[in-house]
C-alpha cells in the first residue's frame, strides 16, 4: 500500500556518511599541501609531491566531498519534496558505487601522474567515460523521481539540482572531448585558444553549477527547514533560478584575462561576471531572510549557524568575484594567493559550511533518531570551522595583494624592485597562518565524524516516517 512505504534512505545514509569521510580525506590532502608551502622539504617522494597532491586535493574535496553531499541532499529532497520514492533505487546503488570507484580511481591515478593537465578535469579518459556512464544514470533517477511524483508543483530546490546535473553533464561529455593515445594518456580534441576557451567555459560552469547550483538547491531546502519558515520570496527565487543560469555562462573567459583569447571575448566574460553579482545577491538575500522573525534561533541553533554563515561567505564571494573579473583589478590578482583566498571563501565559507550543516540535519533523521549525540560538539565545530575560514582568507588576501604589488613594483629607471623569490620569501608567514587556519577547519571535521558516529550508535530513537507528508514540501 502505498502509504505504508518508506522513503529510500539507503543511498542518501550511503552518500551522507562518505561526504563526512571524503571531507577530512580531500582537506587533510589539503593540509599536508599547505604544509609543504611553507616546509617544502615535505616533498618527500614524487607521488607525494605538491603538484600531484595539489590536484588530488582539487578533485577529492570538490567532487568527492562536495558531490557525495549533492547526491545525498538531491535523493533525499527529490524525494521529500515530490512526496515520492526514488525511481529505480537499484540505479540510484550504481550511482553510489560507481561514484566511489571514481573517487578511488581518482585517489590512486592523481599520486601516480597521470594528468590530461586540465584544471579540475584532470582524470585520463577511462575514468572520464565512467564520469560519464554515472552522471546518465543520475539523471535517471533524479529526473525520473520527478516523472512519478506525487505533487502537481515542482518546488525549487529541484530545479537547481537538476540543472546541476544536466549543465554537469553537458559540461564534462564537451570539455572531455579528447583522443586516447594508450590507456593512461589522451590529448584533447581541441587546440590552442580554443582549448583554452573550452577549458574555462568548463570551469567558470563547473564552479556555477557544481559549486553553486546544487548547493543553492541545498538551501533552498535546509534553511527553510531548520529555520521552521517558508522561502522568504518564492517569487525571488524563481527569478533567481533563470537570471543565474543564464548568466553564468557567459562568464568563463575571465579566467583568461590578458592572454591570446580575442579582446573582446574578455570584455564579455566580464561584462557577465559584473551581472552576475544581481542574482547571487538575489539568492543570498533570499536565503537569508528566510530567517525574518526567526533570527533568535541563531543564538541557540548551531545547524542554523552552519546555514546562514554559509551564505554570508557565498554573498562575500559572488562580491569579490565580480570585482576580480574587472581586467585592471584581475591584472593585480591573478597569478596570486589573492585567487586561492577567493576559492576557500566560497569553497569552505559557503559550499563546506553548508554541506556540514545540511548532513547534521539529514544524519540523525536518515538513522531513526530525534537528534545528533552533541549539540555542543556542533557549536564548537562551528566556532573553529569559522575561525578556520577566516585565518584561511584573510591571510591569503593580504598575501595575495602582496604578491601582486611586489612583482609590479619598478625603480626608477625601470628595473624590477624585487626578485620572484623576495616575494616567495615575504609569502612564508602569510602561508603558515593558512596552515593554521586549515588546521582548524579539519579538526572541526573530526569533531563532526565523532558527533556522526555517536549519533548512529547511540540511543534517542524514533519510528522512521512513512511516505505521508506531514506539510507541502515536506
Ligand atoms: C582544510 C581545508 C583546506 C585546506 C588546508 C586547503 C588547502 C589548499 C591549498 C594549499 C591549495 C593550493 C594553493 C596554491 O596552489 O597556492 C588549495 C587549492 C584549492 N583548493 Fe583547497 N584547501 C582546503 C579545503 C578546500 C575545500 C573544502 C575546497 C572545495 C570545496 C577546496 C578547493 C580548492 C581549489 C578549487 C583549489 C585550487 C585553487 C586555484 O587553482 O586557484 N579546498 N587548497
Ligand atoms: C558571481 C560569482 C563569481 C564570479 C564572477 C567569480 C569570478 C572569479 C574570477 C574573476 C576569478 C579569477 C580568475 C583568474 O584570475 O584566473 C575566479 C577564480 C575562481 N573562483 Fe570565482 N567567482 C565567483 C564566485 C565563486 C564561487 C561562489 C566559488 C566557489 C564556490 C568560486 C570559485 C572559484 C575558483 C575555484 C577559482 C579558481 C579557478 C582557477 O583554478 O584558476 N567562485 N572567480
Amino acid at each position: 500500500m502505498q502509504s505504508q512505504a518508506t522513503y529510500n534512505y539507503k543511498v542518501v545514509r550511503q552518500f551522507a556518511i562518505m561526504t563526512v569521510v571524503w571531507g577530512i580525506v580531500g582537506m587533510l590532502v589539503g593540509v599536508i599541501a599547505a604544509a609543504q608551502l611553507v616546509w617544502p622539504e615535505l616533498n618527500v617522494a614524487e607521488w607525494l609531491h605538491f603538484g600531484r597532491l595539489r590536484p588530488l586535493h582539487t578533485n577529492a574535496v570538490i567532487f568527492a566531498f562536495g558531490g557525495c553531499a549533492l547526491f545525498a541532499t538531491s535523493y533525499y529532497v527529490v524525494q521529500r519534496t515530490n512526496h515520492t520514492t526514488l525511481f529505480a533505487p537499484w540505479l540510484a546503488s550504481f550511482t553510489f558505487w560507481g561514484w566511489q570507484l571514481i573517487i578511488v580511481l581518482a585517489a590512486i591515478t592523481l599520486p601516480l601522474g597521470f594528468t590530461s593537465g586540465k584544471e579540475y578535469a584532470e582524470l585520463e579518459w577511462p575514468i572520464d567515460i565512467l564520469i560519464a556512464v554515472v552522471w546518465v544514470a543520475y539523471a535517471v533517477v533524479f529526473f525520473g523521481t520527478i516523472g512519478k511524483r506525487k505533487t502537481s508543483h515542482i518546488y525549487v530546490a529541484n530545479w537547481f539540482y537538476g540543472a546541476f546535473i544536466i549543465t554537469v553533464a553537458l559540461l564534462h561529455i564537451v570539455n572531455s572531448a579528447e583522443i586516447p593515445v594508450t590507456l593512461t594518456k589522451s590529448y584533447s580534441a581541441y587546440a590552442g585558444v580554443q582549448d583554452a576557451m573550452v577549458q574555462w567555459w568548463y570551469g567558470h560552469n563547473a564552479v556555477g553549477f557544481f559549486l553553486t547550483a546544487g548547493f543553492l538547491g541545498m538551501m533552498y531546502y535546509f534553511v527553510p527547514k531548520q529555520a521552521e519558515r517558508p522561502v522568504y520570496s518564492y517569487r525571488l527565487s524563481v527569478v533567481h533560478f533563470w537570471a543565474l543560469i543564464f548568466t553564468y555562462m557567459w562568464a568563463g573567459p575571465h579566467h583568461l584575462h590578458y592572454t591570446a583569447l580575442p579582446d573582446w571575448t574578455q570584455s564579455v566574460g566580464m561584462m557577465f561576471s559584473l551581472i552576475l553579482m544581481a542574482p547571487s545577491w538575489g539568492g543570498m538575500i533570499n536565503g537569508v531572510m528566510t530567517l525574518s522573525g526567526a533570527w533568535h534561533k541563531l543564538r541557540t541553533d548551531p545547524i542554523l549557524k552552519f546555514l546562514i554563515t554559509s551564505l554570508s561567505f557565498y554573498g562575500m564571494s559572488t562580491f569579490e568575484g565580480p570585482m576580480m573579473s574587472v581586467k585592471t583589478v584581475n591584472a593585480l590578482s591573478h597569478y596570486t594567493d589573492w585567487t586561492v583566498g577567493h576559492v576557500h571563501s566560497g569553497a569552505l565559507g559557503w559550499v563546506a559550511m553548508v554541506s556540514i550543516g545540511s548532513i547534521y540535519y539529514l544524519i540523525p533523521r536518515m538513522y531513526g533518531k530525534t537528534e545528533m549525540y552533541s549539540t555542543k560538539l556542533i557549536t564548537t565545530h562551528f566556532w573553529i570551522a569559522t575561525i578556520g575560514v577566516v585565518l584561511y582568507i584573510a591571510s591569503m588576501w593580504i598575501s595575495g595583494v602582496m604578491q601582486g604589488l611586489m612583482w609590479r613594483a619598478t625603480n626608477p629607471d625601470g628595473t624590477l624592485t624585487y626578485s620572484f623569490v623576495e616575494s616567495v620569501k615575504a609569502s612564508y608567514p602569510f602561508w603558515t597562518i593558512r596552515f593554521i587556519g586549515g588546521v582548524l577547519f579539519l579538526s572541526g571535521m573530526l569533531l563532526m565524524f565523532y558527533n556522526v558516529l555517536k549519533t548512529i550508535a547511540g540511543e534517542k530513537a524514533y519510528n522512521a516516517p512513512v511516505l505521508a507528508p506531514q506539510a507541502a514540501h515536506a
